[in-house]
């Protein structure tokens, strides 16, 4: 078999693992793109999932009943700017409300606002900077202390390639992307600190890992945004000679959010055809 046809790629979600019974798990920008198949991937595991969305109520609901169709149990949602502290506060309290618990953090959520520097206004520099790198910032904020408390936690952030390799006409974007690494490395030592002064880092214990996916460039409604010939341009340089597809995220991250994955901290995931050799 050489070729995965469409059929193959939905299959993916059906049948699905045990890995995350009984876990909560919040993704924000959870309703389309890459979100959506971090979502699916993870109930595909079993997880409860919570979805977190920005403004777009109607592509919330799609997306609630496309994932109760397929893996027969209702997504919870949640509305909130991630670029607001208080929203974030208060959506993570909403998920441990409802829920009992948060046991896997996703920071997905992200924008684009694409021009040269010269270009940039400051309204575009902190517009980008607040969603993309603060909102990760306030809302591990709000996990990390219920996940010591808990002895436990899986912190993802979606960062991008660009944040390594930085690109044309994304000053903002790729320095939100690239603050992220320092954000994650910075987490997992205060939350590997916190856990052993809390007593709760045990020799077999599942731990609170935080961890960054850098994706390349993969097919969603951020990517069909750009020009059609910038599009072109890239294709030629990513060895694979292709765009990624959202599963192909999701299913790093679910690897992640694993109990078997607890030995794996601060690191950097790339999933971009190769683009970054
Ligand atoms: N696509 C790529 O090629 C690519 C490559 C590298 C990294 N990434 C990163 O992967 C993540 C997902 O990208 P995507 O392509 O799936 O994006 P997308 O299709 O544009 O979806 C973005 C999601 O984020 C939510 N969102 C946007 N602004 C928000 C805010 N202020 N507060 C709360 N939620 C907000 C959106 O909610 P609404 O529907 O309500 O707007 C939506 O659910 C982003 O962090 C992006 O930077 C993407």
């Amino acid at each position: 078999m050489t070729t995965l046809d469409a059929e193959q790629q939905d299959a993916s979600w059906r049948g699905g693992g045990e890995k995350l019974r009984g876990r909560v798990a919040f993704v924000t920008g959870g309703t389309r793109g890459i979100g959506a198949a971090i979502c699916k991937s993870l109930g595909n595991q079993h997880a409860t999932v919570a979805a977190g969305y920005g403004h777009n109520v109607e592509r919330a609901k799609a997306f609630a009943d496309d994932y109760e169709e397929l893996l027969g149990v209702r997504p919870s949602l949640y509305h909130g700017n991630v670029a607001s502290a208080e929203d974030c506060r208060r959506t993570v309290g909403e998920v441990l409300e409802q829920h009992g618990r948060l046991d896997i953090l996703v920071n997905n959520a992200g924008i684009t606002i694409d021009k040269t520097v010269a270009k940039m206004t400051d309204e575009d520099w902190y517009t980008v900077l607040a969603v993309n790198l603060s909102g990760a910032f306030f809302m591990a904020q709000a996990a990390l202390a219920h996940m010591v408390e808990r002895g436990s936690g899986r912190i993802i952030n979606v960062s991008s390639v660009v944040g390594e390799t930085g690109n044309v006409g994304q000053a903002n974007y790729s320095a939100s992307k690239s603050g992220l690494f320092g954000l994650t490395k910075t987490l997992a030592k205060e939350a590997a600190f916190q856990l052993a002064r809390a007593g709760k880092n045990t020799e077999d214990g599942i731990g609170l890992t935080v961890n960054t996916v850098t994706p390349g460039f993969i097919a969603t409604e951020m990517v069909a945004a750009m020009p059609a010939k910038v599009l072109e341009k890239i294709k030629g340089q990513i060895p694979v000679g292709r765009l990624g597809r959202p599963e192909e995220i999701a299913r790093v991250v679910h690897f992640l959010a694993a109990d078997a994955s607890s030995y794996i901290t601060g690191q950097v995931w790339g999933v971009n055809g190769g683009l970054d050799m």
